[in-house]
This record gives structure tokens, C-alpha cells and sequence, in this order.
């Protein structure tokens, strides 16, 4: 029987940062893993494999589009899905492997097969059972059912985003269900291969909690690139063959159905924390009423010595977030002072153009009753966006009306994902827009969109 100062289980973003920050602290450390790689749903099914395909569709997006305006003639690229799905799969296989390098670096050892906890200090993986002075539950989330709906996902014809990043050929007709995360940037994917994409969104706006402003401009942008949208539609079943699907829906003003058919749909309305297996009721380790770990302040759970974090417990489910708390709980375990900022965690939807916030919305500023000041810049106004045809989009900076103390961004615009974190890095250091605005930022760089922006908050912005 091996015994370790740490054992993480699961090696998604939160499990394995936990892992390699528990080993730099000094402490023995197992992770324990049933995939055959590393790196959980964001290495193998989530993030990075839609990023490689949200890429490859993009340069196709790019030839079809734009290479004629630059003077870049000739016919446009045909789509080799074999080939777009290997360059996924090489991505994925990069990224896996580095994870298992960067284990052997700091000699954690993966303990592979799945994990469970028969009691306090004990983890079993398949018929061996080791001993841990502390064990973080750190095994992610699955996605959900269709709620209220009769839906069986088969990943063929009725896909999860795991299917989705799979499919045996590029689709003619493609529904989603959920106009959230997954679905618009898997939908974006699809819509830019030529597939005629529908989404079906059960609210009136998309991607839920988002900046009014943002989700309105958004939406548009997202039409004009070929999406279309069914909104304040209940799907209420989808039945499928082999090769087809039929989906009915019900909308939420008159109660009226209606069917359509696809040949593929992605159902893409949440997921909940994966806790399978683990054994937890035994344990008894307190669960809420969503399926989520209970934990205090420092990833405790009610149970001494085992911890959770990432989609196991509450919060949004991103893998950053994972990440910032498996760092944090490695930091409590080794008796140092882990903090996560849960007010500083930006959020990044990678179509074209990029959507990214952090920090509060207007909608949440006007009901706590905040008095705050809007600093709006398009990004017509800056001449970088323009060159490379992302107009579209506009940054918005929320500051305090009296301290001027920046609140809250939200960008919809070119490489909006890493515009962001100016702004999170200026929240974390309780910055005003106007230091925002005194700071230099490059010319020709679409960073002077946040610039322009933070200048919006006081005496106006240069280019507007
Ligand atoms: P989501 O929660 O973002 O969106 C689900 C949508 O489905 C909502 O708009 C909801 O109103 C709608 N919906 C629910 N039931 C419906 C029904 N019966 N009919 C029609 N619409 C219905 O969930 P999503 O996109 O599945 O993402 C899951 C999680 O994964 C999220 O927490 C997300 O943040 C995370 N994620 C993050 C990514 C990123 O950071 N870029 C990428 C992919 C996932």
C-alpha cells in the first residue's frame, strides 16, 4: 500500500494544477486518472480539440471571405474532415503528453484507472487501495440531460460536445439545442463548414448572464455569419434513426409545437459535477440540492482531509476556475494562504469575433443599485480591427460613479479572450479606468479599444 501527502483525483485542469502545485510544495503526490490520457474533458473533449477545429474553420471562414478583398486570388480551400479531425487529434495529443512530461518532472505519480474513497485517508484504484493524508475530488462534470425533455444521446445522430468533436462527416443540417458556450462555438465550427446550423434556445437572449449589449450584437454577428435561431423555445423531444433526427419543440408565447428535422443535434444545455463511482454517499460528504460538493471557504469539504474543486463544486465551470482553486487548495493543504478572487474570473467564448467579461454586468450593477459610469468604444474606431475586417464588435468598461474603481468589461471584438486580462489585471490591483486610460498601449494594437474605453469613463474617448 503506497502512501502520499496528496491524492487529486481526476486529471482535468483543476486535478492536475493541484497535483504539480501539492509536488512544488514539497508534498508526495499521486493523481488518479481512468482515461487513457491526461488532461480531462478540457485536453481531450472540451477546450482544446474545439479550439483546434474552431481554427481550422476559421481559415476556411478567412479563404471564403476576406483573401479576395486582400487581392488573394484562386479558388478557396475544400474541407478534408479526415484531416481536420487528425490536426484536432495531433493538438490533443501534444497538450496530453505534456502533461504526463510535466508529472514525471515533479514526480507525481499517476495512479490510472478510476478512483474511489471507501474511507477518510483511503483511495482505491481497481483492486489497490492507498493512503493519503489528504485527497482532493477534483473529477469535473458530464453533460447534462435535456431538461424536461425525452432526448437519448447516442454520440452518433444525437450529440453531447464530445460527439460533436467526432462526427463522421461534415453534417448538411446541424440543430442545437442550448444557445450557450458549447453550442454557439461548436455551432460556429459546423456553420463555417458549410452546414446549415439552427439553434434552439429555450430564454429570449442568448448565452445566459452575459452583458445585454454583448449577447444583442452578438446574436446579430452570429446570423450574418449564417446561424439562424429559434428563440423562447422549449425542446420537448428529439427522435432519431441512424443517419437522422426529427426535433419538436414548443414555444414559450402561444404554446405552439413544432418539428424540424437535422442530421445531427447537438445537445448542449449544461453540465452537472461527475461524481460516479466515488462513493460519496458512504462517505457522506455533503451534497447541494444541484448535485454539487459542499465546501467551505479553503475547497474543505464536511468530511476531514478531502477537499474538491473545480466542476464538482459551485461556480462557474471553467477550466481557469479549476485551475485558480486546485492552485489555491494545494497552497491550504500545504499550510500556506490559497485565495481564489471568484470576482476577477473572466469568461471567453472563442467564436470569430472573440466574446470575453470579467467583473460585474450593467444588469447586475442597476440591482444592487450601484452608481457606476459606462465607457463604450467601437472597435470601427480602431484602425488595427478594421485591417483585418472585425469591426463589428465594441468594448465596454464599467467603473464605480464615484471612485471611478473599475466594476466589470465586456468585449465583443478581435482577440477579445486576451484583451480581457488588462482589465482582470487591473480589478485585481483595485485600478480606476482612468489608470486604464493613462497607460500607453501600442499603436497599431486592438488593445486601444480598452484604452478608448477606459478614456469613454472620463473626459472621452479619442476616436469615437
Ligand atoms: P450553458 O449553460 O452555457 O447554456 C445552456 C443553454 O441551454 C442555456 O441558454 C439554456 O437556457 C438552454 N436550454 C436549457 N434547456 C433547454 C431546452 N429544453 N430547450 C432549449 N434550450 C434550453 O451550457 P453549455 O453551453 O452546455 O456549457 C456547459 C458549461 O461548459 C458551461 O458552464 C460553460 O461555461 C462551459 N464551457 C465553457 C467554454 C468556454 O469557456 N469557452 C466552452 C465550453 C463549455
Amino acid at each position: 500500500m503506497a502512501q502520499y501527502d496528496v491524492i487529486v483525483i481526476g486529471a482535468g485542469p483543476g486535478g492536475y494544477v493541484a497535483a504539480i502545485r501539492c509536488a512544488q510544495l514539497g508534498l508526495k503526490t499521486a493523481c488518479v486518472e481512468g482515461r487513457e490520457t491526461l488532461g480531462g474533458t478540457c485536453l481531450n473533449v472540451g477546450c482544446i480539440p474545439s479550439k483546434a477545429l474552431l481554427h481550422a474553420s476559421h481559415q476556411l471562414h478567412e479563404a471564403e471571405h476576406n483573401f479576395a478583398k486582400m487581392g488573394l486570388k484562386g479558388k478557396s480551400p475544400s474541407v478534408d474532415w479526415k484531416q481536420m479531425l487528425a490536426y484536432k487529434d495531433d493538438v490533443i495529443g501534444q497538450n496530453t503528453k505534456g502533461i504526463e512530461f510535466l508529472f514525471k518532472k515533479n514526480k507525481i505519480d499517476w495512479l490510472k484507472g478510476w478512483g474511489a474513497i471507501p474511507e477518510a485517508g483511503k483511495v482505491k484504484v481497481g483492486d489497490e487501495v492507498h493512503e493519503a493524508k489528504n485527497i482532493i475530488i477534483a473529477s469535473g462534470s458530464e453533460a447534462s440531460p435535456v431538461p424536461g425533455a425525452d432526448v437519448t444521446v447516442d454520440e452518433k445522430v444525437v450529440v453531447t460536445s464530445t460527439g460533436a468533436l467526432e462526427l463522421g462527416k461534415v453534417p448538411k443540417k446541424m440543430i442545437v439545442i442550448g444557445a450557450g458556450v458549447i453550442g454557439l462555438e461548436m455551432g460556429s465550427v459546423y456553420a463555417r463548414l458549410g452546414t446549415e446550423v439552427q439553434v434552439i434556445e429555450f430564454l429570449d437572449a442568448i448565452t445566459p448572464g452575459m452583458d445585454t449589449e454583448v449577447q444583442r450584437q452578438f446574436k446579430k454577428i452570429l446570423e450574418k455569419q449564417g446561424i439562424s435561431f429559434v428563440m423562447g423555445a422549449a425542446v420537448q423531444k428529439v427522435e432519431a434513426t441512424k443517419t437522422k433526427a426529427k426535433v419538436t419543440y414548443k414555444l414559450r408565447k402561444d404554446d405552439s409545437e413544432e418539428t424540424v428535422d437535422a442530421d445531427i443535434v447537438l445537445c448542449a444545455t449544461g453540465r452537472r459535477p461527475f461524481v460516479d463511482g466515488l462513493g460519496l454517499d458512504k462517505l457522506g460528504v455533503e451534497i447541494s440540492e444541484r448535485g454539487q460538493i459542499k465546501t467551505d471557504t479553503q475547497w474543505r469539504t464536511n468530511v476531514p482531509g478531502v477537499y474538491a474543486i473545480g466542476d464538482v463544486i459551485d461556480g462557474p465551470m471553467l477550466a481557469h476556475k479549476a485551475e485558480d482553486e486546485g492552485m489555491a487548495c494545494a497552497e491550504v493543504i500545504a499550510g500556506k494562504h490559497g485565495h481564489v478572487n471568484y470576482g476577477v474570473i473572466p469568461g471567453v467564448i472563442y467564436t470569430a469575433p472573440e466574446v470575453a467579461s470579467v467583473g460585474k454586468t450593467e444588469q447586475e450593477l442597476k440591482d444592487e443599485g450601484r452608481a457606476y459610469k459606462v465607457g463604450k468604444f467601437s472597435f470601427m474606431g480602431n484602425a488595427r480591427a478594421k485591417a483585418v475586417f472585425q469591426g463589428d464588435g465594441f468594448v465596454k468598461l464599467l467603473a464605480d460613479k464615484e471612485t471611478d474603481r473599475v466594476l466589470g468589461c465586456h468585449i465583443i471584438g478581435p482577440g477579445a479572450g486576451d484583451l480581457i486580462h488588462e482589465i482582470c489585471v487591473a480589478m485585481e490591483f483595485g485600478a480606476s479606468a482612468e489608470d486604464v486610460a493613462l497607460t500607453c498601449h501600442a499603436h497599431p494594437t486592438t488593445s486601444e479599444a480598452v484604452r478608448e474605453a477606459a478614456l469613454a469613463c472620463g473626459d472621452g474617448a479619442i476616436h469615437a
